[in-house]
């Protein structure tokens, strides 16, 4: 396995032994950043259980000091429950690969693992004490193990950035918000909501498996089965991984809406999940919202060889661009190799007809949002037949596609003007006939694959959405969407006349490092007090 030096400027690569690795990787890069020190500390080579050689003590002391509360076993760096999560943030990456390229066999044995390692942070979040080494030492072995065979398939590349995704994510806005509250607590914080994400995770799988009445209950719910695919109705669609935030996203919606019978939210998750937002929606009510959930591993067409997003993810030098940063002199700066949006539900918003091919009009929400208001309107909003209709984001700003683009490159010069006013992702209303008429994914695959060396583009899924629908976005009313909750500060006026807010940014409000004052914006429609939630020992 190969690790990405603590300077990221300059690589440095070496063999090394075991899967300990990441999670050292991973504080130096942070401890890099927030003390912005040159030093960093040879290297160690150890047992699986091993941990990181130096102290992150003084590094509380010093820098988060009285305003964190964090618990002492997150802050240790010998947290067992902190080695777990990066395991199974790795084994989910490997899960996904293996997939890909057909080892079924291991990605079942990999799945089957990740619950069993779901199950130790399970219990240590409903009694509420840490971890010990002794009774999670054999499933970090078994995993290890597990992650030692992906790594000889030579998956070890991809999964590795994978898994470091959230960690590079939130370095990335850590540089770019340096001054913002977030900035002094980073991923530390962020680790505590897992744990209890996990715990609600397997309590919620259990219950589903275990409760055929809780299956039939939802079958029964689906019998409205003709709603899903009803086009008088009010259409939106969520792809995440996140339980907490999905919810949020779908009880804001019905709570502000005037006629919540007539919306269908329709959430498409991975595998690991799937159980989890099947029984929480079947559990919960949302008054009398319509949920369906699907996971993405079950879409047959959607493979390497229709889309390039997954050819990419297996090509050895896209990987090693991506995730190791080699063939690079260290120029290009480390948030432009940001691996998040190889990641497929970060992508599943160019493929919306394929997945719900009945559909005519579908409403996108990213599940970091909150609605405020009745969203009806958006579903008889005129597009002038274009495509997409989003809020623009260069009034404020200078978000013109001259910022996201390389108008060195011929092919972009020739077809896009650099004025052109960008967009944003999130609250996005999609005409799927238009789209289909238009052959818009057969436009994203050219710009995608147009992009295989990286030229037209660095990072992300806006800069293929400015290429995919350019002149055909139709701008809305800037209310309807309203960003940067997750970093900055916002208008009190926007926040008032807000329809949807969006947590965009690192501080989410599930997090520890959200925003205390937006917290209460999004807290609103998560349900504590929920016997759930309660065991697992959320806030
Ligand atoms: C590995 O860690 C153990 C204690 O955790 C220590 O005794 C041992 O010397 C270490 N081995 C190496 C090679 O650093
Ligand atoms: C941390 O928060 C919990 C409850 O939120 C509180 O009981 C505890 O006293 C706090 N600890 C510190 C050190 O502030
Ligand atoms: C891959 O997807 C294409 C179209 O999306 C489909 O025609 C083909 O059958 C799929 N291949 C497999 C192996 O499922
Ligand atoms: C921009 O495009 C030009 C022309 O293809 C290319 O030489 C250059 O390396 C690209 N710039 C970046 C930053 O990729
Ligand atoms: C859509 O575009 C793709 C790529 O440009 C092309 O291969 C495909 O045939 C087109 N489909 C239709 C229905 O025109
Ligand atoms: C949804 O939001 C309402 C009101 O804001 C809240 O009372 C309720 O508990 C929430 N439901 C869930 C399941 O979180």
């Amino acid at each position: 396995m190969r690790r990405r030096g603590a300077d990221f400027r300059r690589p440095v690569r070496r063999r090394v032994q075991d899967v300990a690795w990441w999670t050292l990787c991973s504080v130096v890069a942070l401890l890099f950043i927030y003390i912005l020190v040159t030093t960093t500390k040879g290297s160690n080579t150890n047992s699986t259980t091993s941990m990181p050689p130096f102290s992150l003590r003084n590094f509380r002391n010093e820098r988060i000091m009285e305003s964190l509360n964090i618990t002492e076993e997150m802050l240790s760096p010998d947290s067992v429950a902190r080695q777990l999560n990066d395991q199974i943030s790795l084994a989910k990456a490997f899960v996904v690969i293996a997939k890909e390229s057909n080892n079924l066999q291991l990605a079942l044995s990999l799945t089957s693992q990740i619950q069993n390692l779901q199950i130790l942070l399970s219990n240590a979040a409903t009694r509420r004490a840490p971890l010990t080494i002794m009774e999670s030492e054999k499933a970090i072995h078994d995993m290890a193990s597990l992650l030692y065979q992906a790594q000889q398939l030579h998956y070890d590349t991809a999964g590795m950035i994978m898994r470091q995704k959230a960690k590079i994510e939130s370095l990335e806005e850590q540089m770019n918000y340096v001054n913002e509250k977030s900035s002094k607590y980073g991923q530390v914080a962020a680790e505590e909501v897992p744990k209890s994400l996990y715990c609600l995770g397997v309590q919620l799988t259990s219950k589903w498996l275990n409760n055929l009445d809780l299956q039939n209950k939802l079958k029964d719910k689906l019998q409205s089965d003709m709603k899903l695919r009803d086009n008088n109705l009010y259409h939106f669609c969520v792809f995440s991984d996140n339980i907490l935030a999905t919810s949020v996203a779908i009880n804001s919606t019905a709570q502000n809406s005037k006629n919540p019978d007539r919306i269908v939210f329709h959430i498409v998750t991975d595998e690991i999940s799937y159980a989890v937002m099947k029984a929480w929606f079947a559990l919960n009510d949302f008054r009398g919202v319509t949920v369906e959930v699907q996971k993405y591993e079950d879409f047959d067409w959607l493979n390497a060889s229709y889309a390039p997003v997954l050819k990419q993810l297996q090509d050895s030098e896209i990987q090693s661009y991506y995730f190791r940063g080699s063939k690079d002199d260290g120029s290009t700066p480390i948030k432009f190799r940001n691996p998040k949006y190889l990641s497929m539900l970060n992508h599943l918003r160019f493929y919306i007809p394929e997945v719900f091919p009945d559909l005519k009009r579908v409403v996108f929400l990213d599940d970091d949002v909150v609605v405020q208001k009745d969203l009806s309107k958006l579903f008889s909003i005129d597009l002038n037949e274009n495509v997409n209709g989003a809020v623009e984001t260069c009034m404020e700003t200078f978000h013109r596609y001259h910022k996201y683009l390389n108008y060195s490159h011929p092919l972009i010069r020739a077809h896009f003007d650099p004025d052109a006013c960008g967009w944003a992702f999130g609250m996005n209303v999609f005409d799927l006939v238009q789209w289909r008429k238009m052959n818009v994914t057969g436009i994203y695959h050219y710009w995608q694959e147009k992009n295989i060396d990286r030229t037209l583009w660095k990072l992300g899924t806006l800069p293929p959405g400015l290429l995919t629908f350019y002149g055909l976005t139709e701008p809305l009313d800037p209310s309807w969407h309203v960003l940067g909750f997750g970093y900055t500060s916002v208008d009190p006026v926007l926040i008032e006349n807000g329809a949807v807010l969006h947590f965009n940014g690192n501080s989410k409000p599930w997090l520890k490092i959200g925003m205390e004052k937006y917290k209460p914006l999004w807290e609103k429609y998560m349900d504590y007090s929920h016997p759930l939630l309660q065991q697992c020992n959320f806030h």
